[in-house]
Parts: C-alpha cells; sequence; structure tokens
C-alpha cells in the first residue's frame, strides 16, 4: 500500500479549470411504478443525486425494489438537456442513444429481493445546463416510489411527474473549500470521560478515555534497535494483510494471530485498572488490493474468485473470532481498507486492476460485507479509509468520494450508522498540521493554492482535509457522532530540516517551500520517505470532530522494497520505492524521495526506523 496521491488522475490544468466551480447536488428525484411483467409485480424507486461541475457531473443512482423479487433489472431514463451524456459509468453496463440512457444490472446486483436497493453511477458531461432526469424505470415500468400494493394490472399507467423524494440524500454538498464548508458541528468537543461507561458498551469515541494496546510483535522489533524502547510502548496497529496473518505464526514480522492479540490485549486490560483497553486491527486484503501500485498487491484476486474467498476465509474468521464473548469488554477498532475506495475515485481510468475493482463491484462488496459483518459486533467499531489531502483534496475527487461512501454506506444493513468514522493519513507522511500557513494564506497578493506545492488543492494538511471531510460527510447524510482518525506515525517532519517560523519570502512558491514542515519532494510521493520522523503520539480528542490521533502504520515497517525482491506475499516492486526513479505524472515526475535498501511492504526496515526517530516531532524524549 500506500499508494499514490493521486490528485493524479485529473490533469493539473484540468484541476486549475474547475477552482472556481462549486461542486452542487442536484435535488433528488424519485420516480414510480407499477406494471407487471407475466411474473413479477414490478414496483420501484430510483433516487438520484449528482454533484457537477462546469461541464461535468458524477451522479449516483439508488434502485430501490419495492415490488415482486426481481431476477434482473434494467434501468432506463432520459435526459432532459441533448448535451448531457454519460462518459463512464459503475455497477452497470452502461449505454446511451440520443438522450435515452439505458443501464443494465451485472451479475453481482441483477437479483434485487423485495425492499433489496442497489447503487450505481456514472461520471459524465454537459452544458449549458445540467437538470436532473426525472422518468426512471425499470424493465419498462416507471418508478415513483409507490409501495407496491396488489399485483397492478399491466396497462397501469405510470405516472410521468416524480415526486421528490422525501429522504434520499440531503442536498446540502459543500464546496471543498474549508472556509464554505458545511456548518455541521463537529462531535462534542474534547471532554476526557470521568467513568467509564460499562465495558463493551459502543461509545462515540473508542478512544475516549481508553489506553491503548502494545502489539508485542511490533514492540519486540522496536525495542531490538538501539533507543527503540523509547517508543516499544507506544500503541501500533495489527494488520491482517493476509489470511494467514489472522492464525498464529505466520510469516513476515508477525508471529501472533487474531486470537493471541486479543487474548494479550486481555491480559493488558486487566493489567490496566478500570480504564477499558482498544486494540487496533487493520482489514486490508481486499482482491486486487492496492490496485493503482505493486508495493502492496495481495494475495487475492478477482478473476480468481477473491471476492468469494475474501468474505468466507477472511472476514468470516476475523468477524467469528472478533465475536467471541471472552473479547466482549475489549474495544476493538477496525481501520477498513486503506486505499480501496479512494483509487475507485481517481485510478479506475489508468489502472486495470482498479477498473476490474470498480465493474465488478468488487471493492464496494467486499466493503459492505466487512461493514456488515464487523458493524454487528456491539464492541467492534468501523473507521473507513479515506486517504489524504493530497489525494481528495480537489473539488474533481473531493466530492464524488463523499457520494460514493455514502452509497456504500447506505447498502448495508444497517446503513450510514455502520460506519464510526474515517481515517486519514494512513501509512502517508502530510503533516497533521502546517503550522506556518494555512489555505487561506497569500503571498504578495497570491493565494498559497496557486504554489507549486499546494498546486490547487483546497487543503495543506490532515487536520483540516479531516474536518472538511467531515463536514461534507455529515452534509450527505452521515450522523454527527462520526469521528476522525489521522494516523500520525510518521507525519513528525522534526529534525534539523523542520524550519520554525514562516519564511520571508515574496514569492509564493519560495513562501511555501521554506515555510512547510512537509519537507518531502512532493506531496505525491508515498514510498519510505527520506527525511520523515514519527508523528503525535496517539492521543484521544486531539481536535473537535477528530476522535484520535493512531499509529496504524507501525513505524519501521517498509511501503515496499526499493529493488525488485522475489517473495510469496504477492508484493510487487513498485518505482516510486525506488530512490533512483524520476516519477511520474501522479508526482509530478520528481523523484520518488524513498530510502534506497528497502525490503517488501511490512517487513522491517531498520533505518528507517532510526530515521523516524531521529527525525520525530514532537521530539523524543
Ligand atoms: C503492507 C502490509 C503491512 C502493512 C503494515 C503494508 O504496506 O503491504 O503487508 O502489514 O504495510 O506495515
Amino acid at each position: 500500500m500506500r499508494s499514490t496521491p493521486r490528485p493524479g488522475a485529473v490533469s493539473s490544468t484540468v484541476r486549475r479549470g474547475l477552482v472556481a466551480a462549486a461542486v452542487l447536488a442536484l435535488g433528488s428525484t424519485a420516480a414510480v411504478a407499477t406494471a407487471t411483467s407475466a411474473s413479477a409485480a414490478v414496483s420501484c424507486k430510483v433516487n438520484y443525486t449528482a454533484s457537477e461541475w462546469q461541464g461535468g457531473m458524477s451522479a449516483n443512482l439508488t434502485i430501490q425494489n419495492l415490488g415482486d423479487a426481481l431476477s434482473n433489472w434494467t434501468l432506463t431514463f432520459t435526459f432532459p438537456n441533448s448535451s448531457q451524456k454519460v462518459s463512464q459509468g459503475w455497477s452497470a453496463n452502461w449505454s446511451q442513444s440520443g438522450s435515452n440512457v439505458t443501464a443494465t444490472a451485472l451479475d453481482w446486483n441483477k437479483s434485487l429481493s423485495t425492499g433489496g436497493s442497489t447503487s450505481i453511477g456514472f461520471n459524465g458531461s454537459w452544458s449549458g445546463s445540467n437538470p436532473a432526469p426525472t422518468d426512471f424505470k425499470i424493465n419498462g415500468v416507471s418508478c415513483n416510489g409507490t409501495p407496491q400494493s396488489p399485483s397492478p394490472s399491466p396497462s397501469a399507467s405510470p405516472s410521468k411527474s416524480p415526486s421528490p423524494s422525501p429522504s434520499a440524500s440531503p442536498s446540502a454538498s459543500p464546496s471543498a473549500s474549508p472556509s464554505a464548508s458545511p456548518s455541521a458541528s463537529p462531535s462534542p468537543s474534547p471532554s476526557p470521560s470521568t467513568s467509564p461507561p460499562p465495558p463493551g458498551t459502543h461509545v462515540d469515541n473508542p478512544y475516549d478515555g481508553a489506553t491503548g494496546y502494545v502489539n508485542p510483535d511490533w514492540s519486540a522489533s522496536a525495542k531490538s534497535e538501539p533507543g527503540g524502547s523509547r517508543v516499544a510502548n507506544i500503541s501500533t496497529a495489527v494488520w491482517l494483510d493476509r489470511i494467514a496473518a489472522i492464525s498464529s505464526g505466520s510469516a513476515g514480522n508477525n508471529s501472533m494471530g487474531l486470537r493471541d492479540h486479543l487474548d494479550e490485549a486481555v491480559k493488558q486490560d486487566a493489567a490496566n485498572g478500570s480504564a477499558p483497553l482498544t486494540i487496533q486491527v487493520v482489514i486490508y486484503d481486499l482482491p486486487n488490493r492496492d490496485c493503482s501500485a505493486l508495493a502492496s498487491n495481495g494475495e487475492l484476486k478477482i478473476a480468481q474468485n477473491g471476492l468469494a474467498r475474501y468474505k468466507s476465509e477472511y472476514i468470516d474468521v476475523i468477524a467469528g473470532i472478533m465475536a467471541d464473548p471472552k473479547y466482549s469488554n475489549l474495544r476493538i477498532v477496525t481501520v477498513i481498507e486503506p486505499d480501496s475506495l479512494p483509487n475507485l475515485i481517481t485510478n479506475v481510468n489508468a489502472f486495470q486492476a482498479c477498473q476490474e475493482a470498480q465493474s465488478s463491484g468488487a471493492y464496494v462488496q467486499g466493503v459492505q460485507y466487512a461493514l456488515n459483518k464487523l458493524h454487528a459486533i456491539s464492541n467492534v467499531y468501523t473507521y473507513v479509509d479515506a486517504a489524504h489531502h493530497a489525494w481528495l483534496g480537489w473539488d474533481s475527487n473531493f466530492q464524488p468520494m463523499v457520494n460514493l461512501f455514502y452509497q456504500v454506506a447506505s447498502g448495508t444493513t444497517a446503513g450510514v450508522k455502520s460506519i464510526d468514522g474515517f481515517i486519514v493519513n494512513t501509512a502517508n507522511f502530510s503533516a497533521t498540521v502546517e503550522p506556518y500557513f494555512n489555505i487561506n494564506t497569500t503571498v504578495n497578493g497570491q493565494s498559497v493554492r496557486q504554489s507549486k506545492w499546494v498546486d490547487w488543492n483546497w487543503y495543506v494538511d490532515e487536520q483540516s482535509f479531516a474536518v472538511g471531510l467531515r463536514n461534507a460527510l455529515v452534509a450527505k447524510g452521515f450522523p454527527n457522532t462520526i469521528g476522525m482518525l489521522i494516523d500520525t506515525s510518521r507525519n513528525g517532519w522534526g529534525g534539523a530540516a523542520r524550519p520554525t517560523k514562516a519564511s520571508t519570502s515574496t514569492d509564493v512558491n519560495t513562501f511555501v517551500n521554506e515555510s512547510r514542515v512537509d519537507r518531502r519532494i512532493h506531496a505525491g510521493n508515498w514510498c519510505n520517505q527520506s527525511g520523515a520522523g514519527m508523528g503525535e503520539r496517539p492521543k484521544a480528542n486531539p481536535a473537535a470532530g477528530l476522535d484520535a490521533y493512531v499509529w496504524i502504520k507501525p513505524p519501521g515497517e517498509s511501503d515496499g522494497s526499493s529493488t525488485a525482491i522475489n517473495n510469496d506475499e504477492g508484493k510487487g516492486f513498485d518505482r516510486m520505492c525506488d530512490p533512483t526513479y524520476t516519477g511520474n505524472n501522479l508526482n509530478g515526475n520528481n523523484m520518488s524521495g524513498a530510502l534506497p535498501n528497502a525490503p517488501v511492504s511490512g517487513h522491517w526496515f531498520s533505518a528507517q526506523f532510526q530515521q523516524l526517530m531521529q527525525n520525530a516531532y514532537p521530539p523524543l524524549s
């Protein structure tokens, strides 16, 4: 993992074109139903929401079956304006003739039980105006959302006029600008809890008042390093990065299986007085994993029955263990599938493995399956990965990502409640806060957004991004209780190269380059970054809207090998981990900034660990 930044999929020219464009949602429309085919009474509702920008749009449609079970479906509708075009769709086969659009079901979503729903969507273009279509039909029958009563007659004439969707998704849609963000007020401000709620209760913030699990495997690696005992008792996450990692004695750094960790967590909890204990487990084995990079490719492939294996050999087994009553007093935080859903937003066009992840529905269904199983266990908490600011912080990526998160959550049994929160910066290096400038800073009349480093992003650091994203998610329909996490394990950027004050330069590029504490060559660099340091230590309630700073990437574990290394884990060699690589369009054709002599991802990298300690910020005492 830790694939790209991928402002990526969007060229910088295009991004510039979007600067002033507001992202807005069209009202949702619902439509109809009534008529039968020979055997099934069709009754349906279609909810349509679209984000649009000048000339472009990204639309999501949720088809709800209110009638008899369907074994297959075809959705049709007409664009009101002849300029409106579907350019690329997902979760259905899309075609368009004139203004008439047809979406036919894929194998995995063709059967729709009574009351069942499925979400599909497309990106498209328009000029002039971009009104929402209203005449949705399933299998030729108009959808108006009226619940089906006894078999209607085939001649029942479908209503043409859509009724506005009663609930659907709220249409308030933020611009990605932090200053223009909706004002969903963040969840209760930091308040250390006084008396902890009864053990096992599902609380709003699982980090509040809790101590963190110390992973003995990682701790032993840290202690084996000179000076490592200074950090060896910090809580880091357990990565279940392959099926074998669930059981004891798997390869790599990790000798303990999931049960070993949970048993040990129970012991640490008992030794710890009355404070509850939070253990973090990374769920990381989707088929076609790390689809836009090579360093963390995994064992499962979509084309080789990977999704079914993911469900039965991975998620079911994990959920079965976590549900064991002997673990019910622990707070088990799961970090769900780093990079996966963000890859569906930005990397489908350029990467075949991502294209397949999207068209097959495997990422969406895999994440939904994980959420269903994990959320059902009351002491398990789910945090879905939301990449980082230098991946999603542009208009073109931000709102489509919010929409996809909403769509994914809406398709789970518990809906938006199946997600406790989102995590940003997992295994990445973006600074938590840039202390010497923010997105509103101007230099000689020029916004820092115009600098090469910021490159028109709406965010300059992870905390502002996390809060902006949270606001947008709440505006979209997530509960105000969702909380954000930031992985701060390697984003400290201390040491001699850290600026100590804002630059006095009047040139915007020089100003930003001299002021930024993130010392990477380019914000798109993600592999074993030279010069990085350990960041803020884990901490609950560090700011409004944030549940915690956490250490998810265990410092000292490599992001990927700097040369090709044979291995039996499915890991590839990504040139972004090669210090001699001169880059590609995703990192502005810059050097990769990676450390030399790195082992395969997940394996211990002593030199990196030493540098991370040396450049820790706050410094280690
Ligand atoms: C690797 C995993 C590893 C994790 C934590 C990922 O980049 O692919 O194998 O468990 O990092 O170090």
